[in-house]
């Protein structure tokens, strides 16, 4: 067996262990990129390889969620993709405004900025007080980050440029407050999203959406585990809801595909059909 053989059989055993000791099960994560990650973390960990840190993981859940935090990829935006964002705002909002109220989903939401662009895009379409978000993930320590609303004022450059390019035309210096080297956002952005833990792998669906976000999550699974998150997202769209991925992600091959259509080819926003 070669060295790098040696290092699969010690990851397979040490993500069994963590599924039996903490009920995080990444077996369906992409094995490419898991290797990576878990590669990166054990390089600044004490530990020379994942034997050695086994016994402390299964026993100290503080190193498991720093374990954690280097498998989650939390890398997000606001208004990340701005021609998608444009979609939305052209395509989807005038479908949404003919409902007296709605419901969101944000699975995988990271850092929040993808709630939060969709909250100024909805606000800014005359729909404030018309809908509440669920943005939900798998590692709490970004959800507390997400919930806080506060972001590097260094940033903020790039993200104005994003939402100009997506459509949005008013000052988007509005939407936030500058307080030294942090931009904070403004509380009408924050007070209709409810920030929660939800995993993927193990969770169950959320009712009656009329919107569900999963952008750039699926892409760290394999074809099982995105099949099963495809059949959460499925069960709690309601018929005429829209699915948005990310640019990578497709429903072609998919099993659910047969019961979407995509809005506008190469958007990723597909809608269900009805029955
Ligand atoms: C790259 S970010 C995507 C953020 C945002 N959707 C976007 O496109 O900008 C991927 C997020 O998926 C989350 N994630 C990974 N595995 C998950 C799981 N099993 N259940 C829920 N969230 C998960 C990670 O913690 C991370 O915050």
């Amino acid at each position: 067996m070669t060295a790098d053989e040696l290092v699969d059989v010690e990851i397979r055993l040490l993500l069994e262990g963590l599924q039996q000791v903490y009920g995080y099960d990444f077996r369906d994560y992409a094995d490419a990129s898991i290797k990576r990650r878990l590669t990166q973390w054990l390089a600044e960990s004490p530990f020379e390889t994942f034997s050695q840190a086994q016994s402390r993981l299964l026993r100290e859940p503080e190193l498991f969620v720093s374990l954690l935090q280097g498998i989650t990829v939390n890398v997000t935006d606001m208004f990340r993709d701005p021609s998608f964002f444009r979609t939305l705002r052209e395509q989807v909002i005038p479908f949404l405004k003919t409902y007296p109220f709605v419901k969101i989903w944000h699975a995988g939401c990271a850092s929040g900025e993808e709630a939060y662009s969709m909250a100024i895009l909805l606000n800014e379409e005359g729909m404030a007080g018309r809908y509440r978000m669920y943005a939900t993930d798998i590692d709490e320590a970004v959800l507390a980050k997400a919930a806080q609303g506060v972001m590097p004022i260094t940033e903020m450059q790039r993200y104005t440029r994003n939402y100009q390019k997506s459509g949005g035309t008013a000052s988007f210096a509005d939407y936030y407050t500058a307080r030294y080297d942090r931009a904070i956002l403004a509380a009408n952005l924050k007070k209709d999203i409810v920030f929660a833990p939800h995993n993927l792998v193990a969770d169950a669906e959320f009712g009656e959406m009329n919107m569900v976000l999963c952008r750039n999550v699926m892409i760290y699974f394999k074809p099982a585990l995105k099949e099963r998150c495809l059949r959460l997202f499925d069960n709690s769209l309601l018929p005429g809801g829209f699915l948005c991925l990310g640019l990578k992600e497709t429903l072609e091959r998919r099993k659910m595909g047969d019961h979407y259509d995509e809005l506008v080819p190469g958007s990723r926003i597909y809608r269900k059909r009805y029955g």
